[in-house]
Order: C-alpha cells, then structure tokens, then sequence
C-alpha cells in the first residue's frame, strides 16, 4: 500500500517506520522544510530509541522518503494518515487547526478513492467534521472515507508499543474503509476493535485519562500512606495483583507529564463540559496532578527545617519520564519554578535533556557540589547506581528527596544520607 503521513513529528515518523516494518512504502509529508531535510538525512529531531537506525534502514531501503509538496504527495498516495499536532487551546480543549488546514489540503487535492486517517488524538466528531471539511473543498465529487485509527504509543518504548499493541481500533461507518485498515495491519496479531468514528475517538481520551487516573489516585493514597508510615510501593503491589486492577500506572511520583496526559485529560474535560455531563473525577485526577509536585517540595522543606530560600537544591532529572528529552509539562519544571519563586538556588542535571539554562551543569558531580540537598525528579536509570558516598561528600547537607521512589533507602541511609520518599517507608 502507499501511504502518506503528514506531520512528521513523534506520532507521525513512528507510525511511518512502523508500516514500512510491515512492508509498505511510505511517504512523509511536512512544511518544516528543517525538518524534511534533517529525516532526508536519516536525522531524528526527537530522541527516540531504535528509531533513528530503522529511519536509516528504510532510507537506504528506500521505503521511506520525504517531501514539503503537499499537491503531489496526496495525489500519489492511496491511504493518508494525519499526524499533525493537536494542541491545547486557551479553554483546555484541543485546537483543530492543524488538522483542519490539513482536511483543506486534501479535499483541494483530491483524485480518486482515498482513505483518510487520523491517528492525531482528536476531539469527539472530528471524523464529521473533517469528512464536511474535505467535502467543502472538493473541486469534483471524488469519493473518500475518514476513518479514527488512535495511536496507544508511549514515548520511550514507542517502537515496541508500535510492534506489539494490546488493540487496533478502527473508527469507521464504511466498509471499504474497514477492509483496508484491517489489511494494512494483518501482520499484527492483537485485538482489533471495530466501531463508530466517534467511539474510537472516545476510546483514546478515555484510555489516557484512565491512566491519569490511576496515577493520581496511587498519588493521592501516597500521601496518606506517609502520614500512616505505610510503604506505598507494597500497596501498589497488593492490589495491582488484583487481575481486575492490574499492576500499571501505580507507580506514586511527582505526578504524569508529557505530551499526552495533561492535554488529553483536560480536552476530554472540557468535551463533557460541553455535553453538561462534567467528569467530577477528572477534575479531580487534575488538582492532585497539580498539587503533586507541591508535595515534593513541602518534603525539600521538611527536610531543610522549612524553608528552601537561599538553599542550593540540586535536581536530577528534567524530562517527563526516563528514555525521552521530552520536558513537555514536565514536573520537573513545575518542580524548579516553584523553588526558584521562594528563592532556592537551583543546578540541574538530565542526562538527553540540554536546556541551555544557567542553572544546568555537565555532571551529576558538579551539580550536587555545595548543594542542601538532591531531589530526583526523573526515573533515569543511571541515577540508580550512582557513587553515593562520593556525592555525598559533595553536598553541602545529606539530604536525598527522591521524586520517583526508584532508590535504596537502606544504601543511602547506610552512607549517612537522610532519605525521603514518596510514602517509601
Ligand atoms: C502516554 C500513553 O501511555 C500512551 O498510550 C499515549 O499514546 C501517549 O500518552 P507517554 O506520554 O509517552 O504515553 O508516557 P507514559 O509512559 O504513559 O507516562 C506518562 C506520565 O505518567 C509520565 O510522566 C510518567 O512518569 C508518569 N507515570 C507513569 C507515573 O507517574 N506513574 C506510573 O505508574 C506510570
């Protein structure tokens, strides 16, 4: 099959090496005339493990190739995924500009029978919407289908994800449509769910807010756990056994990040809104995400006598999660605002993420020298092992805040650190 992906960003140059790993030929379409150049190059503009040797290879294999012209692109290409971004708007909910530009184009463009994807995660009724959007543009009455075909990648394992979904869903009211869908991903052997546009829209938003939800509820619980010096990781562990709960998203922390979480969760708020039928546990799931960094810092202050002012704080950790140099809504960065409003000295470290602040040093060594104490902010393995002793004997104050429960407190506490976790008794 040939098929066309525009946007190349994360979502769209996965998904496009993805189908060229099931043997079809792909074409990549932006107006980042920077970015087209950097993938004609075999160049990611995003950290992605195994992505850039798979761009490589499909190059070289020539399976994959890019352009910025928009008119040919659409005209050659039989199956068009949209891939652009969707980001949120003033009122929290998604803006559709990008997609709907993008509709425009292929309407104006379009020459025979197309199947037209979107694998950006949009509102619910934007298969309508953009089926009206392409009809408004048709110069003549070229028949086409829209079909929703959410992506469940997470950044960091995205290719794996990719590879081995746990469900296809496939959001079309054609036939026609459907048999293509399911041809292009017969070599997947996973659950493939078949239904209105409309619900596999849903389908993804409630996915991701789920998730949320898990999170803010294990964070939730953790403070409470603190309070009661339970170990939050065991009750985790107790009930995630459950086969009913499952042992995913209980992992209490700073609180989720990215570039889904924080948007998706806040769209599908404001779509209930709309509906009059407000999701009271969402806006829940929201405020304690908000509130959770907040709690890391109330554990700086416990541990520094109550103020962090004039206090060398050194972070680990910038990005949103490990394996990413993606600091879109990180908590780390919430995390670092708020301590620098109440005056702390702040150096930062992460290992992909080059933020070009001051405040950022080289080293893991160079930035807990002279500090009063170190929070994790992000589940980098290589801040797991580190020479504890000898860090140590850098800081300032032996005060170790660790964000995301990922070390050993006896270790710590047996080279002389105070230790303070997330209810990690
Ligand atoms: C998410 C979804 O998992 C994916 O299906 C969707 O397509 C895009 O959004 P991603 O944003 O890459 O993927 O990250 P994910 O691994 O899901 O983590 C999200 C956030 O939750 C991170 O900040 C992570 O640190 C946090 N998290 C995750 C926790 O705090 N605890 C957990 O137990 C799991």
């Amino acid at each position: 099959m040939k098929i066309l992906i525009i946007g190349t960003g994360y979502v769209g140059t996965t998904t496009g090496l993805i189908f060229c790993e099931l043997g079809h030929k792909v074409t990549g379409l932006d107006l980042d005339e920077q970015k087209i150049q950097a993938l004609k190059a075999g160049k990611l503009h995003f950290y992605e493990p195994g992505l850039e040797p798979l761009l490589k290879k499909h190059i070289e294999a020539h399976n994959i190739t890019f352009t910025k012209d928009t008119e040919t692109a659409i005209k050659e290409n039989d199956l068009i995924f949209i891939c652009v971004g969707t980001p949120q708007g003033t009122d929290g909910s998604a803006d559709l500009t990008f997609v709907k530009n993008v509709a425009k184009s292929i309407g104006q463009n379009l020459n025979q029978y197309k199947v037209i994807v979107t694998k950006s995660t949009v509102p619910v009724g934007t298969a309508e919407l953009l089926t009206r959007v392409i009809k408004d543009n048709q110069t003549a009455p070229v028949p086409f289908d829209v079909v929703s075909n959410p992506e469940f990648l997470r950044e960091g394992s995205a290719l794996h994800d990719a590879l081995h979904p746990d469900r296809i869903v496939i959001g079309t009211t054609s036939e026609t449509a459907r048999t293509i869908m399911r041809e292009l991903y017969k070599d997947l052997h996973c659950p493939i769910i078949e239904t209105h546009p409309k619900a596999s829209e849903m389908i993804k938003y409630a996915a991701n807010s789920f998730l949320a939800l898990k999170i803010s509820y294990i964070n939730e619980l953790a403070r409470v756990c603190d309070k009661l010096s339970i170990n939050v990781h065991d009750v985790s562990n107790g009930i995630g056994l459950d086969h009913r709960i499952n042992p995913h998203f209980l992992k209490a922390g700073m609180g989720y990040g990215g570039s889904c979480f924080p948007k998706d969760v806040n769209a599908l708020i404001h779509t209930a809104k709309q509906q009059g039928t407000p999701l009271l546990i969402l806006e829940a799931v929201v405020k304690v995400n908000a509130e959770q960094p907040v709690y890391v810092i109330e554990k700086i202050k416990q541990a520094l006598g109550g103020e962090v002012q004039n206090k060398t704080i050194a972070v680990l950790g910038l990005s949103f999660k490990a394996n990413t140099d993606d600091t879109r809504e990180s908590p780390s960065f919430i995390l670092i605002d708020r301590l620098l409003e109440e005056q702390a000295i702040i150096k930062t470290h992460d290992p992909m993420v080059k933020s070009g602040a001051s405040h950022q040093c080289m080293t893991i060594a160079e930035t807990v020298a002279g500090a009063d104490a170190l929070v994790i902010c992000t589940d980098w393995d290589e801040y797991k092992n580190l020479d504890w002793a000898g860090l140590k004997s850098l800081m300032n104050q032996p005060y170790i805040i660790d964000g995301r429960n990922m070390l050993d407190k006896e270790i710590l506490e047996g080279v002389g650190f105070q230790y303070f976790g997330i209810a990690n008794q």
